[in-house]
């Protein structure tokens, strides 16, 4: 497994314009979807290519196509919905997996509420999308639903990582690969990632 921090200009761009506190529900949501489709380039840059004939205008010539892989996107409830869109933008014919988890204020333990997976998922490779993975437990949580369905190939993006929350999905499960935009400093004693983006989901929904 490994944890990818995503260093590409295009990223820490958005990403900076997102950490700042005046940004409108707009931008913030219109940014969260164009930095999920920057991170699912990153997650699919090493899916194995098959050659196959294609009718061009000047005859038959080689193309390419991606072999065999299909996707199913994990929108965890709510906040990961705002990074939905993005990937579905380069990954059109994936099925949607939707998750649904909060976060106990006090113990900061999630709460499953809602689990609804596509009907064939250990045939595809699942990308879990969630802006923010801080204590780490939606995401062991998220990716356990996805085993106990029967997936084996499984990838994580998030916005903004805490190192406390990655050391535990990394250990707890060390096949998963999660690409993020940033790993932060720290989580503070309310479990908020700092710096972070403050509470994502409600500002991508506009409750904050
Ligand atoms: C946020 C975030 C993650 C979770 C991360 O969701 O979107 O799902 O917290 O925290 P963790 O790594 O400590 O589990 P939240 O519970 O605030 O719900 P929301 O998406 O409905 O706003
Ligand atoms: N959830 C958020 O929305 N922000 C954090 O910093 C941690 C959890």
């Amino acid at each position: 497994m490994s944890v990818k921090e995503i260093k590409h200009p295009l990223v820490r761009h958005k990403l900076s314009i997102m950490r700042e506190a005046s940004k409108s529900t707009r931008s913030f949501r219109q940014l969260a979807a164009e930095v999920g489709a920057l991170l699912t380039y990153e997650a699919t840059k090493d899916l194995e290519l098959e050659s196959y004939e294609i009718e061009g205008w000047c005859g038959t010539i080689e193309g390419e196509r991606i072999k065999g892989k299909k996707f199913t996107v994990v929108p965890i409830l709510r906040a990961g919905i705002g990074m939905l869109d993005g990937v579905l933008d380069l990954v059109p014919s994936a099925k949607i997996s939707v998750v649904g988890l909060y976060r106990d204020e006090e113990t900061l333990e999630p709460v499953p509420y809602f689990e609804k997976l596509a009907h064939d998922i250990e045939e595809r490779m699942a990308l879990i999308v969630d802006p923010m993975l801080a204590t780490g437990g939606s995401m062991i949580a998220t990716i356990e639903m996805l085993k106990a369905a029967g997936c084996t190939d499984i990838r994580a993006l998030v916005l903004v990582a805490a190192p406390e929350g990655l050391d535990k999905v990394t250990s707890a499960h060390p096949d998963v690969d999660i690409y993020t935009a940033s790993v932060d400093s720290h989580l503070n004693e309310q479990g908020y990632i700092m710096p972070g983006l403050g509470d994502a989901g409600d500002k991508i929904f506009g409750t904050r």
